[in-house]
């Protein structure tokens, strides 16, 4: 396994972009499957989940062109219907492949997904969703089979507001006789900008961004060009990484109404935030104030900012509390940040931060994606070198992180692994 290897100390200063989103791109390459024709989408960010979504969509028979920041996807030959096992072990999202499957192929077979250990992250809610839109699933020795022979519109009640199983609703109902209507559903923009490119497609989708959706059948999809909008988790993470240095920076990032929470909570912490011709101005201070979360489906704040913002906060001066309300197992970073010296006590689903004076440098081990990020913005930090092991986590997710920061002023040098 990889490691970043970072020398603490440096401010961050200076102006970065912001890649395209991980999490909006892996429901609309899904999408492209409903479409018997060309898809061209561009700001898709080269990471590893995006690879691997790509690499099942050639499994079923799509041909993919890449060239100069577009990907051309021509799913008019798909003739299988499975997800194979290898690679829908390799992360969770690989589920919302399955709508998209059953939505054109009216059958689809895949296993569990896999993914982050930050919970145990079941998929009953997509599951009761199929079945209620007409599709009869079997599941039988970890594979799952859903077939039917129409998929009829329904309305669909979520017990959580589920962004997967949301999505998957979305993309099985699109050709579905009738009307189906979502309540209680996720109101991220990840779904807002799904549901963008799905209409200019030719579907027929009301209300994405509310907790009520509707998505009117139809017969078919037509060939489009898409740009798939920037990465909020990115931009939170970028923030966080000048605050945590009381550093001065700037980014190219053109919807920060996406990350209000965070933005509101950097300010309470001292953070001087300035929102002006599509690019955020932040100037921190040498010193952040504690501050108390609670993360929520959006648009409270996002539990995928939730272990980097642990880490901004454990140089602050006071003590903060965080309380995880989306995932039951999303602090395994912080044995690996007491290594560094971070003062964090864990009861149930709270963390209670108590800001020392330093961190110091130390060998540490990325648990998953944003945990690894956290990591990362701790070393920036820390008195002397930090080695972040198990960096692949965070290139699921991230495009070019230690090269960004490297830009801001970082010092981040990637070792590969040995094998
Ligand atoms: C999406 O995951 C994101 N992933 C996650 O980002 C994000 O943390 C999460 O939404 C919440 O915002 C992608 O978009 C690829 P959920 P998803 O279904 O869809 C429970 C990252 O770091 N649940 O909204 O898997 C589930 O266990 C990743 O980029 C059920 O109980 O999230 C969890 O506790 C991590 N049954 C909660 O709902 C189900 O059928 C939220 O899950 C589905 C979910």
């Amino acid at each position: 396994m990889s490691s970043y290897i970072i020398e603490g100390g440096k401010k961050l200063e200076g102006e970065v972009t912001v890649s395209g989103s991980k999490n909006a791109s892996l429901p609309i390459i899904a999408a492209t499957i409903l479409n018997k024709g060309i898809t061209k989408l561009y700001n898709i960010p080269n990471i590893h989940d995006t690879q691997i979504t790509l690499e099942i969509l050639k499994y079923l028979g799509c041909k993919i062109k890449k060239s100069r920041g577009k990907i051309e996807i021509n799913s008019k030959n798909i003739i299988k219907k499975d997800i194979p096992e290898h690679l829908m072990n390799q992360m969770r999202s690989t589920v919302i492949l399955a709508g998209a499957i059953i939505g054109r192929f009216r059958e689809a077979k895949f296993s569990y997904p896999g993914g982050c250990d930050i919970g145990s992250r079941p998929i009953d809610l997509h599951l009761s969703s199929f079945q209620k839109l007409g599709i009869n699933i079997v599941e039988d020795s970890g594979f799952i089979t859903c077939k039917c022979d129409k998929i009829i519109g329904a309305n669909i009640n979520l017990d959580f507001p589920s962004v997967g199983a949301t999505e998957n609703i979305i993309l099985a109902s699109i050709y579905a006789e009738g009307t189906t209507q979502i309540t209680n559903a996720a109101m991220e923009p990840e779904i807002v900008d799904l549901a963008k490119c799905l209409n200019k497609m030719g579907a027929k989708i009301e209300g994405a961004g509310t907790n009520i959706i509707k998505i009117t059948g139809i017969q078919k999809l037509k060939d489009i060009s898409y740009t798939v909008m920037e990465d909020r988790i990115e931009a939170g993470t970028l923030l966080c990484a000048g605050a945590i240095t009381g550093g001065n920076i700037c980014l190219n990032y053109k919807t920060p109404e996406h990350i209000t929470p965070l933005i509101n909570k950097l300010e309470e912490a001292g953070c001087k935030i300035n929102i002006e011709n599509k690019k955020i101005f932040m100037q921190a201070p040498k010193k952040l104030k504690a501050v108390d979360i609670k993360t929520m489906p959006y648009p409270g704040f996002p539990t995928d900012l939730q272990s980097v913002l642990a880490s901004t906060l454990c140089t602050a001066k006071g003590t903060s509390v965080i309380v995880e309300n989306i995932f039951e197992n999303r602090y395994r970073y912080v044995p690996e940040l007491k290594k560094m010296g971070a003062k964090i006590t864990i009861e149930g689903k709270t963390a209670v931060i108590k800001g020392t004076r330093k961190l110091s440098g130390a060998k540490v081990k990325s648990t998953d994606l944003r945990g690894g990020a956290c990591l990362v913005l701790a070393g920036l930090v820390a008195k002397g070198i930090t080695t972040v092991t198990n960096i692949e986590y965070i290139l699921r997710g991230y495009e070019n992180i230690d090269k960004k920061l490297n830009k801001l002023g970082a010092k981040i040098i990637l070792k590969e692994s040995e094998n």
